[in-house]
């Protein structure tokens, strides 16, 4: 079976201003400067990115540069869109795509979602794509329903060949900053069948290369034993990587869960 090496990303959302992001840029890149068995990212607001990306070329961190979304369009009249090639030129390497917050407080389709997905590859970024159920969804027993829905409309049209490029984040809705986190075999059923989704759409050998994380009131005190779980290749952290000794321990429990 493929190795698969984890990846944790901090999605800071709304959060944090010029100084304190850049303080938490800092304190994250030195807390985990010698972590090298854990691919890590960082996901500022739009306007710290340039900012907190000198800030890590210039510490010479492999934390890498993530935007919290991208526009589907390449450029020109769309007020208030940013491009992949503008992210690019920031030092950001990997993009959120349908984060739960643009799917259902935004209102961001699915076809949407695609064409930004595909933007961001054409563009020369990666692309965390964001899948999850909400909590009616769950309730009414729709849960592997909506991830396959959401995996194969957010990944149509997206070659086998850029596959090493995309991470799925599963985040059940109902799991974010409510505290409510899904149990360990709840969310490694997920995974599992999201693999079969992936292995469905491409072939088991680019499911089994995919990573997969879990995002969702992820936290120091859980971490440990949902990356215990096999399909469980990281996580999507929200609150807790507002801190940068949080968001450490979470990346190092994902170094320490045994090899896939
Ligand atoms: P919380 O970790 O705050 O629940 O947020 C998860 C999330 O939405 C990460 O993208």
């Amino acid at each position: 079976m493929t190795h698969r090496k984890p990846y944790v990303g901090g999605n800071w959302k709304m959060n944090t201003d010029g100084a304190s992001g850049a303080e938490l840029a800092t304190a994250v890149a030195v807390a985990l400067e010698t972590e090298h068995s854990v691919d890590i990212a960082v996901f500022p607001p739009f306007p710290y990115l340039a900012g907190i990306g000198t800030l890590l070329r210039d510490r010479g961190s492999t934390v890498l540069l993530g935007a919290q979304d991208v526009s589907d369009q390449p450029g020109g009249a769309f007020t208030g869109e940013v491009s992949a090639a503008m992210l690019l030129d920031c030092g950001v390497k990997t993009v959120l795509v349908g984060h739960s917050e643009r799917r259902h407080v935004i209102g961001e389709p699915d076809a949407l979602l695609n064409a930004k997905a595909k933007a961001a590859l054409a563009g020369g970024l990666d692309v965390v794509l964001c899948i999850g159920e909400t909590l009616d969804q769950r309730e009414a027993g729709e849960t592997d329903e909506i991830n396959e829905r959401q995996a194969r409309a957010g990944l149509a049209g997206i070659p086998a060949a850029d596959m090493p490029r995309v991470t799925i984040a599963y985040e059940p809705v109902w799991a974010i900053g409510t505290g409510k986190t899904a149990t360990p075999d709840d969310a490694q059923n997920a995974h599992a069948q999201i693999r079969r989704v992936l292995a469905d759409l491409y072939t088991p050998e680019v499911a089994g290369a995919v990573r997969i994380q879990y995002g969702g009131s992820v936290k120091p005190a859980n971490a440990a034993e949902l990356f215990s779980c096999p399909d469980i290749d990281g996580g999507l952290i929200g609150g807790a990587s507002l801190k940068a000794t949080d968001f450490a321990a979470i990346c190092h429990a994902a170094a320490a869960a045994p090899a896939l």
